[in-house]
């Protein structure tokens, strides 16, 4: 899949931005502040339908002005797409020209994965991001994903605040029950989504760290067939009612699960030195980059915000190495001649306060 135009407008701090990046590898530069960031958010929006810094979509419009639009156009091995996202006095989103009525329905139309300093620690920071990773590329694979995601989380917001009213225990079991099916579903496509993420990065890894064993688990309600996480849901939610009253929260589920990440069976979230555990991020975005490839026949867009500089020279090379099998959109204030060089053809274009000029491809 291959980002054929980008068009932004009020978006942040652009007025307007047409783009027509190249299908290799593309280079956004410019100094601190000019808008390097903005532009990969906005493409992720008009992917996953949400921006990768903010839950306040409000935030992403140029101020002083009243709606901002993004739309991108995706060449894919047949045909192509085309999503625009706008945002006014509500957040509306059209496929193929077409209004949708479910934020649902954009997902997996433009697929990306994203890079960024942030992630970086994905191994390190809290099981939410951990948890999110997986969620997000669920959610590009399968709307039905992304659906079964937003129904078990309504009804966990139910739940929660039925808590704070000091229910009785069958007024509650009605709740539970939803709650273990739905909860059930997205245990299930997690588990299965880090089996393979697993297989791959496992893979990956040992080209990055040599003398490492990179081993990824579900860290979350045990069962393999959905009917026999449900039943074990199930019972966790009864037998701790009592502890959820008292706290007003929804102690079990998938809201609470992790994943395990080691090398040479050491907890890397606990034990790994840093360099352990960035290697270990750079194989799972890679990772990423292949899952989605392999359940959807093409790569998606990789976007990488200023993280060539976060990596030491073993890191970019094994990263580069990878590259120029997708499209990638780069951004960083600077590159060293050395790393232009490794990475071979580079579209490049320049970013100064809101504008973006396109320089050539070399
Ligand atoms: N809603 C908005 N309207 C106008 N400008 C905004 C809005 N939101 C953010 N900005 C501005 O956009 C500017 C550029 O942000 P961005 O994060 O894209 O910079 P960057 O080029 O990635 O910089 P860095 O190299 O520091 O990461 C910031 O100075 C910010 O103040
Ligand atoms: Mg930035």
């Amino acid at each position: 899949m291959v980002i054929e135009r980008l068009t932004i407008k009020n978006y942040r701090n652009y007025a307007f931005a047409e783009i027509y990046p190249s299908k290799g590898v593309n280079l956004f530069i410019g100094d601190n502040a000019q808008g390097k960031t903005n532009l990969l958010e906005s493409v992720r929006l008009a992917s996953v339908g949400r921006s990768s810094r903010t839950p306040r979509w409000q935030e992403l419009i140029k101020w002083g002005e009243k709606a901002a639009s993004v739309n991108v156009r995706v060449r894919k091995d047949v045909g192509a797409d085309e999503v625009t996202v706008r945002l006014g006095d509500a957040k509306s989103v059209a496929v193929n020209g077409f209004p949708v009525s479910r934020i649902g329905e954009l997902m997996g139309v433009v697929k990306t994965v994203l890079f960024t300093p942030d992630e970086l620690g994905i191994v390190k920071n809290g099981p939410g991001e951990r948890r999110r990773f997986a969620d997000i590329a669920l959610c590009q694979l399968s709307r039905a994903y992304f659906y079964a995601l937003t129904r078990y989380n309504k009804i966990l917001s139910q739940r929660n605040r039925l808590l704070k009213s000091d229910p009785a225990d069958d007024a509650l079991e009605v709740w539970d029950l939803q709650l273990a099916r739905e909860g059930a579903g997205v245990i299930k496509s997690r588990k299965g989504f880090v089996r393979r993420i697993n297989a791959l990065a496992e893979q990956i890894h040992s080209e990055i760290a040599e003398s490492e064993k990179l081993e990824v688990r579900y860290d979350g309600i045990d069962g393999e067939s959905k009917e026999e996480i449900e039943r074990n849901f199930y019972a966790l939610l009864s037998a701790g009612r009592k502890r959820d009253k008292q706290f007003c929260v929804t102690h079990y589920g998938p809201q609470r699960d992790d994943i395990a990440i080691s090398a040479n069976g050491v907890d890397l979230r606990t034990y790994g030195s840093q360099g352990q555990q960035r290697s270990a991020a750079l194989s799972l975005k890679l990772a990423e980059m292949e899952l989605l490839k392999q359940e959807s026949g093409e790569y998606p867009v990789l976007l990488l915000d200023d993280v060539l500089s976060e990596l030491d020279h073993k890191r970019q090379s094994e990263l580069i190495k990878k590259i120029g099998a997708y499209q990638t959109i780069i951004t960083c204030t600077h590159l060293p001649d050395d790393v232009r060089a490794r990475i071979g053809k580079v579209t490049e274009f320049e970013v100064v306060n809101g504008s973006v000029k396109a320089g050539e491809t070399k």
